[in-house]
């Protein structure tokens, strides 16, 4: 555990300066999915509330008990029952009859290249697809890696692998081909689909060329990937050696030809839906595991209560990319689930120009967006001007998730795009947990600016000390859900000890999960999440591990030693600040030459291509020394201090003392900043 407290006095006093509210707005109240007595219902009987909940999917086999918890913590929910998740998404919305209703309103980046796919349709694609899938050697039970932009196929392709029972493996397409490489290593992917590229701030982006590279690249550990199916999204050249006719097969080839007929199995309740990396305390990604009906349960349920979606008047958005569990849980399985008509959007906010969001939103009449702070952060700085000039009336409902949401954020979230009328629903939950765990309900809590409010109505959470004691109202602690919930994560994929030691050995007595977070109960019982107690970061809403980076500046040929920390940064939350040691070598060179700022470019680039952009440190510092424990334990805390311009803290735990001295001393001079 770090020695990162999750209480700091300078947070919770902050926090307490915090005293808007904002009611739930009458209309909505009076037509809510769900009302206060949820909370009591479900409460006294959680079980016979999450049976209610399954009941929104179609079961081809009744399940013959709700939950069975005989060896914690591997959980088995529905027991018993069957069902097809790409039929609960697709198929049964056509045979109700709304077959003509648009599922995906698509918006590429290129201005006016749009597409609306029907429920119908997607039925076709999906089937389309199986088939395909099916003829390059997939069944149920193998792994399909998916490394795509944000187009169409992308949620074909997952529906296509639900269908067939084949696990996927969504991996965020900015992730670099070493990333990649490790994922379907991990997972022995067999086949992998993907696209040329993408386009991105106006650019056609490659991918096909990083899916070469890590096909190489785990073919040299002993993983043979059989089959790259590849959709020409930009038409961009693949380059030299880009196409090996043995394994790469074009989309268009064999998907557009295929049958447009298929018949869905239905799948136990239990059978793994897919797998999805995220960053732990360790250099090691772990593949959280999700299986068909609890997790189909959870999301759908979720998107309908906190969204108090209205399926047949809403227009949901998104803004989440389908490489992370937002993209999965609230693009692809909640809201199809649920038969919504929704927006699909390729590019980045500011392409071709700064108002291209809120353009979508006035051109579709979206009515519930859910989106990142990060984001909103940005459009603030960018000043109400733009917002401003579109209409944007018809939005009823805002989400934010992936972050704590700044009070100030919230407040400008909700005037100004909201028009000062709509509720914002800051949704605390995680990889792990699959879907929605704290939130308020639109139509039945009020907001106050900053705070996830309570647990939905079916969640059992808790703030504790280290020993396990509810800390009460009015104090701070760890984050722990105190009852099994549909769409848990069932294990990290081939470690099942990994997935004990990490969620279930810290209250192992109580038998809780820890979720990794700090929390505070204000006076009311209502939850601040104020951040990650572990060494992992937050930056921009993605998920870093400070191992995981440090590891790939360690395996820089400069580099001696690195210790990374997570600073506090205005617009993305966090950002990576890294303490290099370099090895004599390329110290005594960087000093001769005065090359220390080239260093420093190449540690940056080597970062990139490792792990990915997103994981660019904003600041690299070339130091002496590193602070450690006597055990030899990094003391990030006394970096962070550094890296946040802070008078730094306590070092009597230190082995050497004067260790801060001469970091402090190196980065005050501006020695090695980038
Ligand atoms: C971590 C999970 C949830 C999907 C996207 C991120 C932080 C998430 C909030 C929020 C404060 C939040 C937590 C959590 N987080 N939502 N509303 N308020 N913090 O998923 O990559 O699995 O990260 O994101 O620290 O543990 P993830």
């Amino acid at each position: 555990m770090s020695d990162q407290s999750p209480t700091t006095e300078q947070t919770l006093s902050n926090l307490l300066k915090e005293d808007r509210r904002f009611e739930p707005p009458a209309e909505l109240a009076a037509n809510a999915n769900l009302t206060a007595e949820a909370y009591e219902r479900a409460a006294s009987d959680r079980e016979g509330f999450w049976a209610e909940q399954a009941q929104r999917l179609t079961w081809t086999e009744p399940w013959t008990q709700v939950l069975d918890w005989s060896d914690p913590p591997f959980a088995k929910w529905f027991v018993g029952g069957k069902l097809n998740a790409a039929y609960n998404c697709v198929d049964r919305h056509v045979e109700a009859g709304r077959g003509d209703k648009v599922a995906l309103h698509f918006v590429g980046e290129p201005v006016d290249d749009t597409r609306d796919i029907t429920y119908a349709e997607l039925q076709s694609l999906v089937s389309q697809a199986a088939n395909a899938l099916t003829d390059l050697g997939v069944d149920a039970g193998d792994r399909v890696a998916i490394y795509m932009p944000m187009i169409p196929e992308a949620v074909v392709a997952m529906l296509a692998c639900a269908r067939l029972g084949a696990p996927h493996t969504v991996v965020f397409g900015g992730f670099s081909a070493d990333a990649l490489a490790s994922r379907l290593e991990d997972c022995q992917a067999k086949v992998v689909v993907t696209a040329d590229g993408g386009y991105r701030r106006g650019s056609a982006s490659a991918l096909k060329p990083a899916v070469d590279e890590a096909r190489e690249k785990a073919a040299a550990q002993g993983h043979d990937v059989e089959k790259v199916l590849v959709v020409r999204r930009t038409g961009q050249d693949l380059g030299e050696g880009g196409w090996d006719d043995a394994v790469d097969v074009w989309w268009h080839d064999v998907v557009d030809s295929a049958s447009t007929e298929h018949t869905p199995e239905a799948f136990d309740a239990e059978h793994p839906l897919y797998v999805m990396y995220t960053s732990g305390t360790t250099g090691k990604p772990k593949g959280i595991l999700h299986t068909t009906g609890g997790y189909l349960t959870g999301s759908a349920y979720t998107h309908w209560a906190v969204f108090d979606l209205k399926p047949e008047t809403d227009v949901y958005w998104c803004t989440a990319d389908i490489g992370w569990v937002t993209g999965h849980s609230y693009i692809v399985y909640g809201p199809l689930a649920n038969g919504v008509t929704q927006v699909l959007y390729e590019g980045t906010p500011d392409s071709p120009e700064r108002g291209r969001w809120w353009d979508i939103i006035e051109k579709y009449g979206v009515t519930l967006f859910y989106t990142a702070p990060t984001a909103i952060r940005s459009f603030m700085k960018q000043g109400r001007e733009i917002p401003d000039q579109r209409d944007l009336s018809t939005l009823r409902i805002l989400g934010s998730v992936g972050e704590p949401i700044n009070p100030e954020a919230y407040v400008w979230y909700r005037e100004v795009i909201g028009g000062g009328k709509t509720p914002v629903v800051d949704t605390w939950w995680q990889t792990e947990t699959g879907s929605i765990m704290i939130s308020p309900l639109p139509g039945v809590t009020h907001g106050k600016p900053g705070s996830a409010m309570i647990p939905i109505p079916g969640v059992s959470a808790d703030v504790v000390t280290e020993e396990g004691v509810s800390v009460g109202n009015g104090a701070g602690g760890y984050l722990v859900l105190t009852e099994p919930w549909p769409s848990m994560l069932r294990t990290i994929w081939g470690d099942d000890e990994r997935f004990k030691e990490t969620y279930w050995s810290k209250y192992s007595e109580q038998g809780w999960y820890f979720a990794g977070d700090g929390a505070k109960l204000d006076d009311d019982g209502d939850l601040w999440v104020l951040g990650r107690v572990d060494d992992v970061m937050n930056v921009s809403g993605h998920r870093l591990s400070t191992t995981e980076i440090e590891s790939a500046l360690v395996s820089h040929p400069a580099v001696a030693e690195a210790a990374v920390v997570g600073a506090k940064d205005e617009d993305t939350g966090q950002a990576v600040c890294a303490f290099v040691i370099l090895r004599e070598s390329a110290a005594s060179q960087a000093d001769d030459d005065g090359e220390g700022d080239d260093i420093v470019k190449s540690l940056r680039l080597h970062v990139r291509k490792e792990i990915g952009p997103i994981a660019t440190p904003r600041q690299i510092m070339i130091v002496p020394e590193l602070p450690k424990t006597r055990s030899g334990k990094i003391m990030r805390r006394l970096l962070r201090d550094v890296a946040e311009h802070r008078e730094v803290g306590d070092v009597t735990t230190l082995a050497d003392s004067s260790v801060m001295e001469l970091i402090s001393a190196g980065v005050s001079s501006g020695k090695g900043e980038d």
